[in-house]
């Protein structure tokens, strides 16, 4: 199985979200291996992840999400998806309805608390409800000590709902 590809491309003054394609595992790789990035999107469990593993992962949610890598500058600096919603505990709250995720990672660290991940999460939600016609888009399993997430959810206009004790981006 391949990554499921797309021709979509969202963009603002700051960032351009383009389609994430298979030239992306040297990139998608590192990141995925920079702890700290590691730590907020895995909590304590995961220290590393080879290449099978990411393949498996990126080209697995691929099948039922729209996948992109961040740019600023024409530089990759991140990953990010909306993803049809996967996790039944949502989907049992509200049935019948279009439900999404979004995922986000900004990998390059030094683009951390530059107001991109805000921006991202912004132009995937327009593009989720605008162009997608979802009912409900979410951002899920944001661990409670993952503040800079929290926030910029809050900043794109999300509301905080519950508070999670760990990171999880996988289940469901
Ligand atoms: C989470 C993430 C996407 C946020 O993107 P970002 O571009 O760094 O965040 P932004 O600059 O848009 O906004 C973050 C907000 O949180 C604040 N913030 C950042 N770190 C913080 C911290 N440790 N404690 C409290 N607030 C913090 C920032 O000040 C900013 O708020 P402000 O504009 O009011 O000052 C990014 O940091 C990242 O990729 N982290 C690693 C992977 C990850 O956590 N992914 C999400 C998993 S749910």
């Amino acid at each position: 199985m391949e990554l499921r590809l797309h021709d979509i491309t969202l963009k603002n003054q700051t960032i351009t979200l383009r389609p994430m394609t298979e030239n992306d595992w040297d990139i998608l790789l590192k990141w995925n291996n920079t702890s700290q990035v590691l730590y907020y999107v895995e909590g304590d469990d995961v220290t590393s992840r080879d290449l099978d593993e990411i393949q498996a992962i990126y080209r697995s949610i691929s099948q039922a999400a729209l996948c992109f890598i961040i740019e600023s500058s024409g530089k990759p600096i991140g990953e990010c998806w909306l993803q049809k919603m996967n996790l039944e505990r949502i989907l049992q709250k509200y049935p019948n309805t279009d439900c999404r995720r979004i995922d986000l990672m900004i990998g390059e660290m030094e683009f951390w608390g530059r107001g991109i991940g805000t921006e991202a999460i912004r132009l995937l939600t327009a593009f989720g409800f605008d162009q997608e016609h979802a009912d409900y888009v979410f951002g899920c399993d944001v661990a409670d000590y993952n503040l800079a997430s929290q926030k910029a959810f809050q900043k794109a206009g999300y509301q905080l709902s519950k508070k999670n004790r760990t990171a999880a981006r996988d289940e469901g």
